[in-house]
């Protein structure tokens, strides 16, 4: 288990305490696969923390864990200090923990009622909660959110079908940011999307971040992404956390072989640095 740096956890509030979490798949009958391993980390009020590692290390079922829709064999989440690992403490908690908690998956078209018009999609959690909506009325709260994510409001009678990609997208983080919540996790929530949207999704995630200050998890393959928005990041191989730290200091001074061999993964646009990478590659 990775231990962070005292003084990055200085005069910082925790919101998310993920303490020794394990968990386990069956595979078939006789096997397991611990797809998490004693993995341990926190997030910080208001800060953008980071989860990379290559596809199957965990990261999903870290984010599940958390959200509460994946039971962990052992170790405990704490959110605001409430261990919603324990029924008992979650059930007490339900209605504060599924408005301030909400998730963003990578997939919006299977994440988005197919049979829903964006409006309703949008409103959903206000009428599942009973919570009245601060512009006054679903349909005024339907159209000041998708205004938000900037798409105009002849989108608000369409079905996610009748959308692009990162449209979709887009509906689906104005229906999380809707709720204003506390914590937002993103499982790569880019992943499917072109390139050139890739990068107004994330630039639209730092704004309402920014603007909104909640706390944010961003699972992420890209590595540059994760640079350009998160504080913190940790990195995941095998289903451990092998390294966790200001996102600057792990890409100038990675510990881990595996970070840093992530890190040197990343294509470099000039061709001219590229060589030079290789060069000095050549020469260690
Ligand atoms: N419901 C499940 N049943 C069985 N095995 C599972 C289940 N969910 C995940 N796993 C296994 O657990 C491991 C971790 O999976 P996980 O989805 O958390 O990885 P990931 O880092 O999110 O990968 P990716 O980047 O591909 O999304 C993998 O080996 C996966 O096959
Ligand atoms: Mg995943």
């Amino acid at each position: 288990m990775v231990e962070e740096c005292q003084n990055d956890a200085e005069n910082r509030e925790t919101l998310v305490a993920v303490n020794h979490l394990t968990k386990s798949f069956s595979i078939g009958k006789r096997n397991v696969h611990k797809a998490v391993d004693d993995v341990s980390f926190r997030i910080y009020k208001g800060e953008v923390f980071g989860l990379v590692g290559e596809s199957g290390s965990g990261k999903s079922t870290v984010a599940n864990c958390v959200m509460n829709l994946c039971k962990p064999d052992s170790g405990e989440i704490l959110y605001k200090e409430i261990d919603t690992c324990c029924s008992k403490e979650f059930r007490k908690n339900k209605k504060m923990l599924q408005c301030e908690r909400q998730i963003i998956f990578q997939d919006s078209t299977s994440s988005l009622n197919p049979r829903m018009k964006v409006k309703d999609i949008l409103t959903e959690p206000f009428r599942i909660q009973h919570i009245t909506p601060k512009r006054g009325t679903l349909s005024a709260e339907a159209a000041f959110q998708l205004t938000y994510v900037g798409l105009d409001n002849s989108y608000l009678e369409k079905y996610p079908s009748e959308l692009s990609g990162g449209q979709r997208q887009r509906v689906a983080i104005a229906r999380a940011v809707a709720m204003e919540p506390e914590l937002l996790v993103a499982d790569e929530p880019i992943a499917s999307l072109d390139v050139s949207i890739q990068a107004q999704i994330v630039n639209l995630f730092r704004h309402l971040q920014k603007e909104h200050g909640f706390s944010f998890l961003f699972i992420a393959h890209d590595l540059s992404m994760v640079r350009f928005l998160c504080d913190r990041v940790g990195v995941m191989h095998d289903g451990k956390l092998v390294e966790v730290g200001n996102v600057e200091d792990i890409f100038r001074h990675p510990k881990h072989p595996y970070t840093k061999a992530l890190i040197e993964s990343i294509p470099i646009p000039d061709p001219h640095m590229e060589r030079q990478r290789a060069r000095e590659k050549e020469h260690e």
